[in-house]
């Protein structure tokens, strides 16, 4: 898959995940699954445990996709540093958010770390918003070279 679009497809995964996460702190079911990686269904969800599951399986798409975007840009020949920079930061960034994802079920939604999950996120966002961003300016560039 082209750069631009490998890129493109995370960051809607991860706003999609952004929403989700939204969706389960205002509806008030930060806990309804209280274990870690699984929920008590086991792999698969039962109802009770949906919306949380999702938000986890959507958080292991993200965080595969983040990883594969900073492959794809690192062994890009057309790659600078800027993007080099933003997609390994967005990496860094999203293994610290499913870390903190555990710790926050862990210790029971305490109000700091749910706020430094809420900021993470945000921060991951603009990494994967400028990796997008920068990726469609390297595809623009390499087709006029063609030219
Ligand atoms: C890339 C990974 C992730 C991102 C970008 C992400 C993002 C978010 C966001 C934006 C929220 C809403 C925060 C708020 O409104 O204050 C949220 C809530 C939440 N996330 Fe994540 N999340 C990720 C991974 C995880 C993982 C792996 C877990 C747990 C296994 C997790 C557990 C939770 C929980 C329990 C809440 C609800 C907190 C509450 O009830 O206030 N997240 N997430």
């Amino acid at each position: 898959m082209a750069i631009q679009y490998l890129a493109l497809a995370t960051m809607i995964v991860l706003y999609s995940l952004m929403f989700i996460g939204g969706y389960i702190s205002a509806a008030g079911l930060g806990l309804t699954c209280p274990d870690w990686p699984l929920c008590p269904s086991g792999i698969l969800p039962t109802e009770e445990y949906f919306i949380e599951w999702t938000h986890r399986l959507v958080a292991a798409t993200t965080g595969a996709l983040v990883i594969a975007t900073m492959v794809a840009c690192l062994i890009n020949k057309n790659a600078d540093l800027k993007i080099k920079v933003t997609s390994s930061l967005a990496t860094v960034f999203v293994i610290t958010q499913i870390t903190l994802g555990a710790l926050v079920i862990d210790l029971k939604l305490h109000a700091v770390l749910v706020s430094i999950h809420l900021g993470i996120g945000i921060l991951l966002f603009a990494m994967v918003l400028l990796t997008t961003l920068f990726a469609f300016r390297i595809s623009r560039i390499s087709i006029k070279s063609k030219v």
